[in-house]
């Protein structure tokens, strides 16, 4: 399979080790990369050990003029109320969209000329996408299928029903009535960027009151008892203006956006634990009687809500399904994957074969990998200064360096496809230490948050440190931190505010702790990825603690490193003392001062 910014798809039988997934971003190095996504193309033909012409299909992962048409629908149903955005839109539509079929063939002519890609190119339908990449991963044979965004074509949210290689939708909400852009106009009025920022107000929502949650049941979505919905159109502004949220909005919940310099009041914070809470609360009606009504043991999520963790904890703590499992790229980028599934079983009507491992996405390390003498090459190129140690070494020292309180860059294997980082392009800290969180923070990533980072702990341990039991490998449920490991506050530390709060130290690690003692778990599995589960273990044989803080291997504004030499630039433009690249072990101190690079400058701050 394969994936892009803009994916298409390379069809894979699930249980092949040969292939792979990869967003464009990480190779042209440019956030949300719009463009052809010829690198990721390339590198998965590359992966895969396939010459164009030796693949069965391509595949784009929605439909242009289906969503089209809704523009113009929704267009004409509120003219001339829409005419300015609709104005606006057109131009690009009729430039790129509508002849996505002839765009997409020319650039893949362009580089891989003589292809016949005409001829094999394939369209799903974007929420069909998204429920293929929930389905055909998953360790289920059958499995009830919830799919929830902002929109595809007209879908926002789609119920399907999956055996063996078959998907059946049977059940759709529909545009403008959608969870997903609802989310994303309180995303956009507490003054976060929309598409995401949406992490940020889920962030943000321990630290408030749900206080306007009410308020959001009585005039802007009309929640039935079976988790269906509508919204109240009267106050959004997505479908006839450029922004999200309307004069009448403002009115409601008592001002006008937060722009984003704006500083962050208990008001905002209160807004983001109400459209939580309100997101929760649609979230467990749909699945509950989504429960009762099909019987369906398994539940598989995708689509951008997908992402809320929070929720998803929630789901699976009512026990109403035995198994959840949401896809690791639950946004559009896992489209491509779902795309290339969905034409693999369903168009050429293909077997599934279940994985071994977990799951079909493997851990969810499906990009490139570099050999030891390639890291070594690359680097040395780079004017790097290292030591190679075994491997047993190599624990030995990173972990000294952990335990040290360092902040150590990780880069072990294939990258990750999906927006975490799990283990392989990571930067990793201890998460006992109550200064590591403000460390990274301000030292690595050049940002204050609100959020604390995200812990890694051996499978195994789990409930040892969490109320959870079960796998969580892509960091997509939330569970709070074991009562015995917790640390009570006192009247007086309650009263703190914002980041104030989040720094008085609420567990044995608060680095990973929020400050309602939540944590996004991952667990790490010695099956697909022996080499992060050793370097645990190491850690808790020296220290007792099978939890390390896992942070993404990028600063703020930039994507996720991709080669050696991505992280290279990354350790020396940051504060991270310790670089490990497969094993290569690179200290800060030993490096041509000239290398370092002040990423401050280049962006700008929270
Ligand atoms: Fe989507």
């Amino acid at each position: 399979m394969l994936a892009g910014s803009h994916p298409t798809g390379r069809l894979l039988e699930s249980g092949e080790q040969r292939g792979g997934a990869a967003q464009e971003e990480r190779f042209t190095r440019k956030k949300h990369e719009s463009r052809f996504p010829v690198h990721a193309v390339r590198y998965c033909l590359e992966s895969a050990g396939l010459k164009p012409n030796e693949l069965d299909a391509a595949v784009f992962y929605e439909k242009p003029f289906l969503k089209f048409e809704r523009l113009l629908e929704n267009y004409l149903a509120l003219a001339p109320r829409g005419l300015r955005s609709f104005r606006l839109a057109l131009p690009l539509w009729i430039r790129e969209k509508l002849f996505q079929r002839d765009l997409l063939c020319r650039e893949l002519e362009a580089v891989w000329p003589d292809g016949g890609w005409a001829s094999r190119l394939l369209f799903a339908e974007h929420h069909q996408s998204h429920a293929a990449s929930a389905f055909f991963p998953s360790p289920f044979e059958e499995a009830l299928v919830l799919t929830m965004d902002g929109v595809g074509e007209w879908t926002t949210t789609s119920v399907a029903l999956g055996s063996g290689n078959q998907i059946e939708i049977i059940r759709e909400i529909r545009y403008p009535h959608s969870l997903g852009l609802l989310y994303s106009a309180f995303t956009y009025y507490t003054g976060f960027k929309v598409n995401s920022g949406e992490y940020k107000v889920m962030g943000l929502a321990p630290y408030g009151q749900p206080r306007y949650a009410q308020a959001i049941f009585d005039h802007l979505v009309d929640l039935k008892p079976d988790g269906s919905f509508r919204l109240n159109l009267e106050y959004f502004d997505y479908c006839t203006g450029l922004t999200m949220t309307n004069a009448r909005f403002s009115e409601l919940f008592g001002g006008p956006p937060r722009k984003p310099e704006e500083r962050l009041t208990q008001r905002h914070m209160d807004l983001a634990a109400s459209v939580q809470a309100v997101l929760e609360e649609t979230v467990l009606r749909m699945t509950g009687s989504l429960a009762a009504e099909t019987g369906a043991r398994n539940l598989c999520i995708a689509g951008g809500v997908g992402l809320n963790c929070v929720a998803n904890g929630k789901v699976l703590r009512t026990g109403r399904f035995e198994n959840l499992w949401i896809q690791p790229a639950a946004g559009d980028a896992g489209g491509a994957v779902g795309a290339a599934l969905a034409a693999y079983h369903i168009h050429k009507s293909q077997p599934r074969h279940r994985a071994g491992l977990l799951d079909g996405m493997k851990g969810a390390y499906l990009g490139p990998s570099f050999s030891p003498d390639e890291v070594e090459r690359r680097l040395t190129k780079a004017g790097a200064k290292f030591t190679i140690y075994s491997d047993s070494e190599l624990l030995y020292h990173t972990v000294a360096a952990l335990v040290d309180g360092k902040a150590v860059g990780w880069f072990q294997g294939r990258m990750e496809f999906g927006p975490r980082a799990l283990g392989n392009r990571s930067i990793l800290g201890d998460a006992r230490s109550p200064t590591m969180q403000s460390l990274l923070n301000l030292k690595v990533k050049f940002r204050e948050s609100f959020r604390p980072f995200a812990p890694s702990v051996l499978r195994e341990d789990i409930q040892d440190w969490f109320e959870l039991d079960v796998d969580s490998p892509y960091m997509l449920l939330v569970g709070d931190v074991q009562e015995r490991r917790r640390i009570a506050t006192t009247a007086e530390q309650q009263k703190l505010f914002g980041i104030e709060k989040l720094n008085v130290p609420r567990s044995e690690i608060p680095a990973v702790t929020h400050v309602d003692y939540s944590a996004r778990v991952q667990t790490v599995h010695a099956g697909t990825n022996p080499r992060y589960h050793a370097l645990i273990s190491a850690f808790k044989a020296k220290t007792g603690c099978p939890v390390i803080v896992n942070t993404s291997f990028n600063i703020r504004g930039e994507p996720i490193v991709c080669t050696p030499e991505d992280a290279f630039r990354c350790f020396m433009g940051t504060e991270v003392e310790v670089l490990v690249v497969e094993n290569c072990f690179l200290r800060k101190e030993e490096q041509d001062q000239a290398f370092r690079r002040d990423y401050r400058q280049d962006f700008d701050l929270d």
